[in-house]
Order: structure tokens, then sequence, then C-alpha cells
């Protein structure tokens, strides 16, 4: 099998579940040590010892993106642990409505649930860049990979902030690209679509008419990861089976 990650360090944000769990995976798989960071510490230290009872290295560690302190625990676990951080790939998040289980409309939703979009979404992946960017340029090489999403694109109804939020890491992406970029530091984003984390998923529509695999969109992740995108930085990509082009229809 290829080994795209060997001798690099990935911190997986997010990672005890979804695309950041089966990022996390592969990444340990083709030889990557790989940090798993979650709220749920529990998940976060069960999946890295499934990696490492497959053979692969693999570390656990609770981490809430909105504290800071914990933010940066992260960091210098990691490179207490491996000696390096190559790859950020920031999956924590979600759409506060059901994060927060506050369904109704924005004219309604309590502010407290908006706040909790912008922090997890938004603030976290801020926070976590300004946390490991300073390791990366010193060492003159890092990738750091965003995950935002199709409503930040096109806009939504439904999620307003969740909306707000995922734009705000097209611009944070571009912004750490140009920080970046003459230190061998990359930034992308990738905006899926509906993708089959979980089963809800599977209603929502595109042309293509199904939602992604999880692995559909974490082939993307690992290519941006990986040396074979040397040369991509700052840009979105839309892993959306052609949901932005634009019919109505599919919002
Ligand atoms: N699943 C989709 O259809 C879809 C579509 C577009 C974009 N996205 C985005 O992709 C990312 C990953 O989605 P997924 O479906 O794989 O997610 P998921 O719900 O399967 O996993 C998210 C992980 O983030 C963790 N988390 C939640 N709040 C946290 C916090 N405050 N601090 C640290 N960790 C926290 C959770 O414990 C969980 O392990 C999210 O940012 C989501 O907004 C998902």
């Amino acid at each position: 099998m290829e080994k795209r990650f060997e001798n690099k360090t990935a911190v997986i944000v997010g990672g005890a579940s979804g695309m950041g769990l089966l990022a996390a995976q592969q990444i340990a798989s083709e030889g990557g040590k790989v940090i798993i960071a979650d709220i749920n510490q529990e998940n976060a230290e069960k999946c890295a010892a499934d990696i490492c009872a497959a053979g692969g290295f693999a570390r656990g560690i609770r981490c809430d993106v909105r504290q800071v302190a914990e933010v940066e625990a992260v960091r210098d676990f990691a490179l207490a642990e491996t000696g390096s951080l190559d790859i950020l790939i920031h999956t924590a998040g979600g759409a506060s409505q059901r994060m927060c289980n506050a369904p109704g409309p924005f004219a309604t939703r309590p502010y407290e649930v908006l706040d909790w979009g912008i922090d997890v979404n938004l603030k976290g992946p801020l926070y976590f860049s300004r946390a490991v960017i300073g390791t990366m340029l010193e060492q003159k090489r890092g990738v750091i990979i965003l995950l935002g999403s199709i409503d930040g694109v096109t806009g939504s109804a439904m999620s307003c902030d969740y909306s707000t939020s995922k734009a705000g890491l097209i611009g944070l992406t571009k912004s750490l690209a140009l920080i970046g970029a003459e230190h061998n530091v990359r930034a992308c984003c990738v905006s899926p679509g509906p993708v089959l984390t979980r089963p809800g998923m599977a209603g929502m529509k595109t042309p293509m008419n199904r939602a992604a695999e999880v692995q559909e969109v974490v082939n993307v992740l690992l290519f941006l990861a990986s040396d074979a995108a040397s040369f991509i930085t700052g840009t979105n990509y839309l892993v959306d089976g052609g949901r932005a082009c634009g019919a109505q229809e599919y919002r």
C-alpha cells in the first residue's frame, strides 16, 4: 500500500467520529502518526486504541475547540508525543440546530444556540489554526485542512449561523494560505454536500440523486494533506455531487 504519511504527524480535530475518524484511520494505515482530539474523550481514546491495535500510531486526547487552553494543549501533546505537527484536519463541528436540539427557524432560534454555532464551527478552527501555524512556519512545512460545508457557499435558510461560520472558513483558509505560502505551509477548505456520516443525510438532495459516501470526502482530505497536493493552497474544494450548481430544489 502507498505510504503517503510516513514521518508525518496529523492532528485530527473531531476525529472520534465520521469523516475525521476515517481520515485518522487511513492516515495511520499509510504510516502517519495520528492525534485524535475530540470533546468526547472516551471515544477519542477508544478510536486511538483501535488504530494502535491495527498496527498504527495514534493517541487520543480530550479537547473542546472552544477552550483555547485545551486547543494549545493538543498542539503541545502532539509535539511531545511525536516531535512534529505536519497536518491539521479540523472536522469538529455541525449544525447548531441539530447539535443543540433547537429545530425552530432562525427568527426564534435562541441566541445561545447561534453562539454555539459560531464558537464551534468558526472560532474553533480559528483558534486551532492560530495554535499550530507558528510550529508549521518554524518547521517550514505543514498543511491545515478545514471542513466547510456547501451551506457556506450557497447559504441556508435553516442553518444561518452554520452557513455564516462555514463561509468564514473560506476566508480563514485564504488568509492562512497567504501567511504560510512562502514557508511551505498550505491551507485548504473542503466543503461537502450531504455525507452519509449518519442515516438522516441520505434524504438530502443532490443532482447526483444521493449523498456522498464518507470515503468520497476523505479521499479529497487525504489528497490535500499529501505531498501530491504540494502546490495547492488557499482553495475551497466542493465535494457536493453538483449541489452548488444553483437549482433551488437542491438547497
Ligand atoms: N455529515 C455531513 O453531511 C456534512 C456535510 C457538510 C459539512 N460537514 C462538516 O464536516 C465536519 C465533520 O462532519 P461529520 O458528519 O463527520 O461529523 P460527526 O458529527 O460525525 O463528528 C464530529 C465530531 O466532532 C466532535 N465535536 C463536537 N463538538 C466539539 C467540540 N466543541 N470540540 C471538539 N470536538 C467536538 C464530536 O464529538 C464528533 O466526534 C463538520 O464540521 C460538519 O459541519 C458535514
